[in-house]
């Protein structure tokens, strides 16, 4: 297959990666054939996931948005994805030019694009790595450059801890963050996952084929999410389903109502 100029040369065309398969749910226009196969197939599975991600993203705007409002000026967006409209240093830097952002992301397409959008802002920075290495990420010099940890960051988690199995131990991953963070410091986290046992077949069919074409998920429901913010006071209304988090329209109450498939809260480090 024909690579795109956009592509970096050390990338495998045929494995679907979990940035780019969201990309095309997002409708943007980084992902490869793989990719579009395998987010195709799962669609075809469950046809309402589109909406699903959309909901995702416009949480990751909200919660931006709050944090703009509680003063926060500096973001360490972890799995940042491929900057699509309305991403972190957009929304940020529209409130405020001086606003700093970290974009973290071990996608190398994501983090090539990121780059190739954000040459030229020196507030932004974009760094290639695990975000489940959390000492390097907090001792990369993209970090050194953009955030004062003497002052309040908002840590951003949107859609990412469900690719960090239990036994990766996620709560020593956002520990690990939540420990060089000053107080008045912020997490934010969106999550795919059910409550009991109200997942549908086709979500289990969807999950089947992502899981075995993109990435392995797990799914945590609201007692599992509320795990993860030890050390961070919930904001009101604490863990609810994603679109219910601060909604901002009648539609998103109704999506919410609808058992939206996934879970979203803010914290603040005391
Ligand atoms: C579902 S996407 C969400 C992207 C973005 N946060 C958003 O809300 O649009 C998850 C992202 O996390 C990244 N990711 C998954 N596991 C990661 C890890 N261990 N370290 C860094 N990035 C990771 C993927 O490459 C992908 O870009």
């Amino acid at each position: 297959m024909q690579r795109p100029s956009w592509a970096p040369g050390d990338i495998d065309l045929e494995r679907p990666g979990i940035a780019r398969v969201y990309d095309y749910w997002l409708g943007g226009a980084h992902h490869f054939a793989a990719d579009r196969a395998a987010a195709e197939k799962t669609l075809e599975a469950m046809p309402g996931l589109r909406g699903v991600v959309l909901n995702h993203r416009a949480f990751l705007r909200r919660a931006v948005r709050y944090l703009l409002g509680q003063g926060v000026r500096q973001f360490l967006d972890l799995g940042s994805g491929i900057p699509t409209v309305g991403n972190v240093h957009e929304i940020a830097q529209h409130a405020d030019p001086g606003a700093r952002v970290v974009h973290v992301d071990v996608d190398p397409v994501a983090v090539a694009h990121s780059r190739s959008l954000l040459d030229g802002n020196a507030r932004v920075s974009v760094l290639q790595a695990d975000v489940r290495d959390f000492g390097s990420v907090l001792s990369s010099p993209e970090v050194d450059k953009q955030l004062d940890f003497d002052e309040p960051v908002a840590v951003l988690m949107i859609a990412l801890l469900h690719f960090v199995s239990d036994d990766e131990d996620p709560w020593g991953v956002v520990g690990g963050y939540r420990d060089r963070l000053a107080p008045g410091s912020f997490l934010a986290v969106s999550h795919a996952g059910y409550e009991g046992d109200e997942e549908t077949a086709s979500s289990r069919e969807a999950r089947r084929i992502y899981d075995a074409r993109v990435a392995p998920m797990t799914l945590r429901g609201r007692v599992e999410l509320t795990s993860l913010f030890a050390g961070f006071s919930l904001v009101e209304p604490g863990v609810v389903r994603v679109p219910a988090w601060h909604p901002e329209s009648p539609d998103d109450l109704a999506e919410a109502g609808k058992r939206f498939p996934g879970f979203a809260a803010l914290g603040r480090k005391a």
